[in-house]
């Protein structure tokens, strides 16, 4: 894993690459654009299992008290109330099986929003979240950070609901999209598999994989 700063010294929370070999090869066979449908769901769903396993290394943990066949002892157990993960649909639900299978008692919140395609402004369509988002740590999840304006509005929303522990998970980023995300949410840190080149004219990451959501589910 490559971390990139530390909040302590620059004041903006890190952008963590997760280079782990398994991510790589993965993200490459995704990339391919002769990969199926069903072949880009299962990866971004293995993708967001792995990745799960990254975003949650650092969760304190606690001491608890259990007992073995053969006797007490102390065990750890992580501390505090369960996780959120929060999909921003429709492409962050690729994420949520995998890393619901490493986390299965996570809550969910949704996130209805769609890139306007002209202004490229984050349009929100749907809402629903646990009422006590402010005792939880929230995993925002979008396989894609391109100009960053879904990552912003989705974030700035779970803020006013009461989020205040946030990370946000995705697969690729473009560098503007990380400046201007961590210009409006320094607090929050970032794990993605890639820092791709930069965003076209259109605002489609490059190299990229494409519409991560058109890819998945089949659409176009
Ligand atoms: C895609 C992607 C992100 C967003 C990223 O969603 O899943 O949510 O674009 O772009 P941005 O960083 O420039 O905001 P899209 O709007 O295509 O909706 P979809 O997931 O429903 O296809
Ligand atoms: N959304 C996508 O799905 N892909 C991009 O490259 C940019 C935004």
């Amino acid at each position: 894993m490559q971390g990139a700063g530390a909040r302590g010294e620059t004041g903006v929370a890190p952008v963590t690459v997760v280079d782990h070999p398994l991510v790589q090869h993965k993200l490459t066979l995704m990339r391919d654009k002769a990969r199926s449908t069903k072949g880009f769901r299962q990866l971004l769903n293995e993708v967001g299992m792995l990745l799960a396993y990254e975003v949650t290394r650092d969760l304190p943990l606690e001491p608890v008290e259990i007992e073995t066949p053969m006797m007490t002892m102390q065990g750890a157990q992580i501390a505090g109330k369960k996780l959120v993960l929060a999909p921003i649909l429709r492409a962050g639900v690729g994420f949520l099986d995998g890393m619901l299978s490493l986390l299965p008692s996570a809550r969910v919140a949704h996130v209805g929003l769609y890139r306007d395609p002209d202004s490229l402004e984050a349009v929100e369509y749907y809402f629903k979240a646990p009422s006590d988002l402010g005792d939880r740590t929230v995993l925002v999840l979008d396989p894609m950070l391109a100009t960053a304006n879904s990552a912003v509005a989705a974030v700035d929303r779970l803020k006013e609901r009461g989020a205040r522990d946030l990370r946000f998970v995705c697969l690729l980023a473009a560098p503007e999209g990380l400046a201007k995300f961590q210009g409006s949410h320094p607090d929050v840190p970032v794990w993605t598999a890639s820092i791709d080149s930069h965003l076209n004219e259109h605002g489609y990451i490059l190299p990229g994989l494409g519409d991560a959501g058109d890819r998945m589910y089949g659409t176009r």
